[in-house]
C-alpha cells in the first residue's frame, strides 16, 4: 500500500494513502471529537465539529484525506474555538431538557460541550418544533432534539435498506423524519433499533416501561415472573462500569430477586426448546420438500422484514415463536399448572436486548387462551435503570443461579446471542438426532465471526447435504433472499439477525461512548462463546429439563400441543 508523509501537532507518521486525517491521528492516540461520523458507516462531514487547522484553513479532518507533507494541527486556539462556535449553534437549537433526558449521561453532544467547556450557548432565536412520535410500539422519535447529524439514515438505509425514515423539507425547517408525513408505527420500520444506537442524543429512544414492571412487582395479586436473553448477560455489566466483554450472569439474576420478582428464568432453556422445535420442522419440510429454504423466525425485526418486503414467502419462516414468546407460553402453562397458580395472574416480564420484541410482544398472535405469552418487555438498559434506581450495588452482588425448571440451559442455547448461533445449535442437534452418533466437533468455527454473510453444510446419515446460510444486518439479509429468489443460490436453512452482529449489538443494549462498534461485537460475542465452552452440556436435546417437559407436558417436538403453545403465524403488510 503506497504510503504518505503528514505531520500531525509536530508528530511525523507514515499512512496509508486514502487514511483521513482522523483515522491518522487516531492511529497515533490523538483525540479529535466528533458527531456526525460514524466510521464505516456515516460519513456526511455535515457538523464540522471534527475540525483541524491545515495552513490557514479550518477543515473537517473525518473527510479530509491525508496528502504528502500535510501540516495539521488539531489543538489551536482557533480551532478550539471553532469547535466550540459549532457546538454552540447546535446547542441553540437543541430541547435542553438534558437533566429529564433518557441519553442523561450518555449523551455524545453532552459529552462534547463539557469536554470543550461550553459553560453558556452564546446564539439566541427561533428553535425548531416538533411533536414527539410515539406512534410505534418499540421507538419513540424526539425531533426536537435531533442535531440532523443523519447517522439514522445511514444506519437504516445502507447497512438496514430498510428506509423507514430519510430527510425532508430544507434549511432551517430540515427534519428527519418518515417519508409522505407519516408516523414511524405506519411504516416498514422493523424496531431494530440500531438508530437508537447510533443517535449521538436523545432523539432516538426506546418506549420505556420500566413503570409498567414496578406497578406488576408492586402489586400482591400479581406473580411477576423475569426471563432474560443470551446477551443480556454480556451487556448488562457495562452499564456499571464493568468492562466490556464479561458477563455478569449470576450478578443479574441476584439483582433481578432483590427487584422483587418472584421467579428468575432463563431465555436460553427456550432457545433449547426452539432447537427442538426448529430442527424438527426442518428435518419434516427436507423430507417433504416443502416450503424450503426454512428461515429462522428468532427475530422479531427480520420477521417483519420479511413481512414487508418479501410477502411471498412468509411459508419458508419458521413457524416456531421466538425463544422469549416460547418461555412466556411455558410460564403460562407447564409451570402455572406445576405450582398451581392462575395464570391470568401471572405477569411475564422479558429482558432483551432488543427493541423490537417489545413490537413482538403486543403481537395478537403471540398469546394462548386469551392470554399474551409475554406481558411486559424492557431492554437491558432499562433494567440497568431499574437496578440504578432500586440503589443496588451491582458490583459487589455475591452469583445467584436461575430458577428452575424454566432456568436449565446448554452452550447451544447461550450462542443465539450472537450471529450464527442458532444455526450452529441447530446444527449439532440435527446432525446426532438423525445420525444417532455423537458429535465430536461441536464447534462450527465457518458460521461464527462478523463476516456479513457465512455459508455452512452438514450432511445427513442418508447422504443429504443441509446447506445453510447466516447473514446479520438485514442489508445482508436481503442480499440472500435476493440470491434465492433470483435462484443463484440454493439453500435449505437460513439464519438472520436483524441487528449487525446479532443480537449482542442489539438496540437494546448499553450504550459507549468512545469505543468502536466493531470492538463492542467482538468482545461480547467472545463472552458468549466462553460461557458455551465453559457450559457441562452444549447441545440442547441433551437438556435434562427439555426431555422433562416433554414428557410431562409437551408430548413430543412438533405435536398438536407444542403447535399449539409454541408455534405461531405470520401476516402480509405493506411495502411503503
Ligand atoms: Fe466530522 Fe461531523 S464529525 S464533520
Amino acid at each position: 500500500m503506497e504510503k504518505v508523509n503528514i505531520t500531525i501537532d509536530g508528530i511525523k507518521v507514515a499512512v496509508d494513502k486514502g487514511t483521513t486525517v482522523l483515522q491518522a491521528a487516531r492511529q497515533i492516540g490523538i483525540r479529535i471529537p466528533t458527531l456526525c461520523h460514524l466510521e464505516g458507516i456515516n460519513k456526511p462531514a455535515s457538523c464540522r465539529v471534527c475540525v483541524v487547522e491545515v495552513g490557514p484553513r479550518l477543515l473537517a479532518s473525518c473527510a479530509l484525506k491525508a496528502e504528502e507533507g500535510m501540516n495539521i494541527k488539531t489543538n489551536t486556539q482557533r480551532v478550539r474555538e471553532a469547535r466550540r462556535a459549532v457546538v454552540q449553534l447546535i446547542l441553540s437549537n437543541h430541547k435542553g431538557d438534558c437533566t429529564t433526558c433518557p441519553r442523561n449521561g450518555k449523551c455524545e453532544l453532552q459529552s462534547i460541550a463539557n469536554e470543550l467547556n461550553i459553560r453558556e450557548v452564546k446564539y439566541e432565536g427561533e428553535i425548531s418544533k416538533s411533536e414527539i412520535d410515539m406512534s410505534s410500539l418499540s421507538i419513540v422519535r424526539d425531533n426536537e432534539k435531533c442535531v440532523l447529524c443523519g447517522r439514522c439514515i445511514s444506519v437504516c438505509s445502507d447497512v438496514q435498506t430498510v428506509n423507514a425514515i430519510g430527510w425532508s423539507n430544507r434549511g432551517f425547517d430540515t427534519k428527519v423524519e418518515p417519508a409522505y408525513g407519516k408516523l414511524l408505527g405506519e411504516t416498514v420500520c422493523t424496531n431494530c433499533g440500531q438508530c437508537i444506537l447510533v443517535c449521538p442524543v436523545g432523539a432516538l429512544h426506546e418506549k420505556e416501561n420500566i413503570k409498567d414492571v414496578w406497578k406488576a412487582i408492586s402489586d400482591d395479586d400479581k406473580y411477576v415472573v423475569v426471563q432474560t436473553a443470551p446477551a443480556v448477560r454480556v451487556g448488562l455489566g457495562e452499564e456499571f462500569d464493568i468492562p466490556v466483554g464479561n458477563r455478569v450472569t449470576g450478578k443479574m439474576v441476584a439483582a433481578l430477586r432483590k427487584l422483587g420478582f418472584d421467579n428468575v428464568f432463563d431465555t436460553d432453556f427456550a432457545a433449547d426448546l426452539t432447537i427442538m422445535e426448529e430442527g424438527t420442522e426442518l428435518l419434516k419440510r427436507l423430507e417433504k420438500g416443502e416450503n424450503l429454504p426454512l428461515m429462522t423466525s428468532c427475530c422479531p425485526g427480520w420477521v417483519k422484514f420479511v413481512e414487508h418486503n418479501y410477502p411471498d414467502m412468509l411459508d419458508n419462516l419458521s413457524t416456531c415463536k421466538s425463544p422469549h414468546e416460547m418461555e412466556g407460553a411455558m410460564i403460562k402453562s407447564y409451570f402455572a399448572q406445576k405450582m398451581n397458580i392462575d395464570p391470568a395472574k401471572i405477569v411475564v416480564v422479558s429482558i432483551m436486548p432488543c427493541v423490537a420484541k417489545k413490537f413482538e410482544g403486543e403481537r395478537e398472535e403471540l398469546s394462548y387462551n386469551g392470554l399474551k405469552d409475554v406481558d411486559i418487555v424492557l431492554t437491558t438498559r432499562e433494567l440497568a435503570q431499574m437496578i440504578k434506581e432500586a440503589g443496588i450495588d451491582f458490583a459487589n452482588l455475591e452469583d445467584e443461579k436461575f430458577d428452575n425448571p424454566l432456568g436449565e440451559s446448554t452452550g447451544a442455547a447461550v450462542i443465539f446471542g450472537t450471529t450464527g448461533g442458532v444455526a450452529e445449535a441447530a446444527l449439532r442437534t440435527i446432525f446426532e438426532i438423525t445420525s444417532g452418533k455423537e458429535l465430536e466437533e461441536i464447534d462450527y468455527e465457518v458460521v461464527r465471526g462478523i463476516e456479513g454473510i457465512k455459508e455452512a453444510e452438514i450432511e445427513l446419515p442418508n447422504g443429504k447435504k443441509v446447506s445453510a446460510v447466516v447473514a446479520h444486518g438485514l442489508g445482508n439479509a436481503r442480499k440472500v433472499l435476493d440470491m434465492v429468489k433470483s435462484g443463484e443460490k440454493n439453500y435449505e436453512f437460513i439464519e438472520v439477525m436483524a441487528c449487525p452482529g446479532g443480537c449482542v449489538n442489539g438496540g437494546g443494549q448499553p450504550f459507549l461512548l468512545d469505543k468502536e462498534e466493531t470492538d463492542v461485537k467482538i468482545e461480547r460475542a467472545r463472552a458468549i462463546y466462553e460461557e458455551d465452552k465453559a457450559l457441562p452440556i452444549r447441545k440442547s436435546h441433551k437438556n435434562p429439563y427439555i426431555k422433562q417437559i416433554y414428557d410431562e407436558f409437551l408430548g413430543e417436538p412438533n405435536s398438536h400441543k407444542s403447535h399449539e403453545y409454541l408455534h405461531t403465524h405470520y401476516v402480509k403488510r405493506e411495502k411503503f
